[in-house]
């Protein structure tokens, strides 16, 4: 089976991809390769910021991977916070902090239309490739469920009524911003 780096220190998103690739392409963590260090994200895009997490690991590990960088944009905020979502309500990467200075962003805005965008750069030998994953949706007007994780208690998918972490893992994992972009990555790497 063929075998790649995913570049994130995130163990909920390395437990979603293990999900989504699994029986057909094994999944190395950083820590199985060795990889301690925090991985700068300095770009000011979301291919940007996948493409210096996979160009970080070829380079100094050389392996052949990929890494993600997912944005939040919401419509009345002009597409905000985006490629700043982790970083959102100050430097320290709080999710819960993160999720109340939405809410009080959005406080008395009806709509609350919002996507979650996911990039992934992926790195084969010399060859990078960029895959895109987009989930529409709705921000909430107070917090709703436990599964998940960032601002999965916020976000309801278009089409359905509750929000990612109540629908867990496995609906999520069919539907997300992520599982549609590793959608396009696994098509690519196995001809399907
Ligand atoms: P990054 O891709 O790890 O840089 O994530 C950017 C921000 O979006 C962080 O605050 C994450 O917690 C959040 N985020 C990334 N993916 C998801 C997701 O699938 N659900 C909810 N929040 C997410």
């Amino acid at each position: 089976m063929k075998k790649l780096v995913f570049a994130t220190n995130n163990a909920h998103k390395l437990r979603e991809v293990r999900e989504m690739l699994e029986g057909e392409i094994t999944v190395l963590s950083l820590a199985d390769i060795g990889c301690s260090e925090t991985i700068p994200e300095t770009a000011d895009t979301l291919q940007g910021n996948a493409l210096i997490k996979a160009r970080y690991i070829k380079t100094h590990y050389g392996y052949d991977c990929f890494a993600d960088d997912t944005g939040l944009q919401v419509v009345q905020l002009g597409g905000r916070p985006g490629v700043y979502s982790a970083r959102y309500a100050g430097e320290e990467c709080d999710p819960e902090k993160n999720m109340q200075k939405l809410l009080g962003e959005l406080e008395g805005i009806d709509d609350r239309r919002a996507s979650f965008i996911t990039v992934v750069a992926l790195i084969q030998g010399e060859e990078e490739k960029i895959f895109e994953g987009e989930v529409k949706g709705r921000i909430l007007e107070e917090k709703q469920g436990s599964e998940g994780f960032g601002y999965d208690p916020l976000f309801v998918p278009d089409g359905y009524e509750e929000s990612f972490a109540q629908l867990g893992e496995e609906t999520k994992n069919h539907i997300s911003h992520r599982a549609r972009a590793m959608q396009k990555m696994k098509e690519y790497l196995l001809g399907k």
